[in-house]
């Protein structure tokens, strides 16, 4: 008798089985492929996309009002443009209304103290030159307004709102500025709660005539061959540098991806020239911040 023969006749179930087990796996490995392609942006499935597009520069990603959003004021068209990559640098024109900024400043008007900085040996505020603003906090979801705002900031950064600090605002008056500096800290103390500052959100609350430029004197970035380069102050072009502008908000990283501290982050603010200048600061924590 023949050995070797033909096992399939024994178990006939078998080969069926297999087929059936083949084809399954075709189509998975299909399924398979068609999703890569689409996670790759090769195929696209259909999406409204609006035709208000504004001038969008290669970066700008359109966004969305929600429906039902019952916010103040109008806001002028929104967009976010990535500065720089090293350190990770946005900007989100038309961030807030100007009945926002209006808003905010008038809170924090009338609270308005000597702007001090952490002292990183004691954790304690002190005075400083390197710093010569006024401000004040608001306190986290202290109004509806700021609360909207906050929910605002947990979408753009994908940060949970109770991760952030109260908002800061700031006021320069001519000649005032802010050296080039971390937000990060280096002390325990400052990170027992909430841990380490990971990322910034700078909102201007109004325009500058001449000066107040945030810059990054160290970002990677070739600062002269940026359209608004001439625009700048003589200290605003030493770096990477963006022009305070009404509604405008500025979302910087302090950490990289990976959780390190990133010294890129290093930024100031150039003394204002002319004009008045007011800004609101949300710093978040890696963690939750008990406010
Ligand atoms: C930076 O950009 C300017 C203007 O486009 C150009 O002239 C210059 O060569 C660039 N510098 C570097 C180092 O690439």
């Amino acid at each position: 008798m023949p050995k070797g023969g033909r096992p399939a006749r024994i178990f006939p179930s078998r080969r069926s089985t297999s087929s059936s087990t083949l084809v399954f796996a075709v189509l998975l490995m299909l399924s398979v492929v068609l999703l890569m392609l689409l996670a790759l942006g090769i195929l696209s499935l259909p999406v409204d996309k609006g035709n208000d597009s504004p001038k969008t520069p290669n970066h700008g990603i359109k966004s969305q009002t929600r429906d039902g959003e019952d916010l103040l004021g109008e806001r002028g068209s929104r967009w976010t443009e990535v500065i720089s990559w090293e350190p990770r640098a946005f900007v989100y024109h038309n961030f807030l209304s100007e009945e926002e900024c209006k808003h905010l400043i008038e809170l924090a008007k009338p609270h308005m103290e000597k702007s001090t900085v952490v002292d990183s040996a004691t954790g304690q505020s002190k005075d400083s030159r390197v710093r010569t603003s006024s401000g004040m906090f608001l306190r986290r979801g202290r109004d509806k307004i700021i609360s909207d705002i906050e929910k605002r900031i947990s979408d753009f950064t994908f940060m949970p709102v109770d991760h952030g600090e109260g908002l800061q605002v700031l006021h320069y008056e001519v000649g005032q500025k802010y050296e080039p500096h971390y937000d990060y800290f280096i002390d325990e103390y400052n990170t027992r709660n909430g841990g380490q500052r990971i990322a910034t959100v700078l909102m201007y609350l109004s325009d500058v005539e001449e000066g107040g430029e945030t810059i990054f004197p160290n970002a990677n970035v070739n600062s002269s061959s940026l359209p608004w380069y001439n625009e700048l102050s003589e200290c605003g072009k030493k770096g990477l540098s963006v022009k305070p502008k009404m509604g405008d908000a500025l979302l910087f990283w302090s950490m990289r991806p990976d959780a390190t501290l990133d010294p890129l982050s290093l930024h100031g603010g150039c003394p204002v020239i002319k004009g008045n200048k007011w800004s609101s600061t949300k710093w978040i924590r890696v963690n939750e911040y008990r406010a």
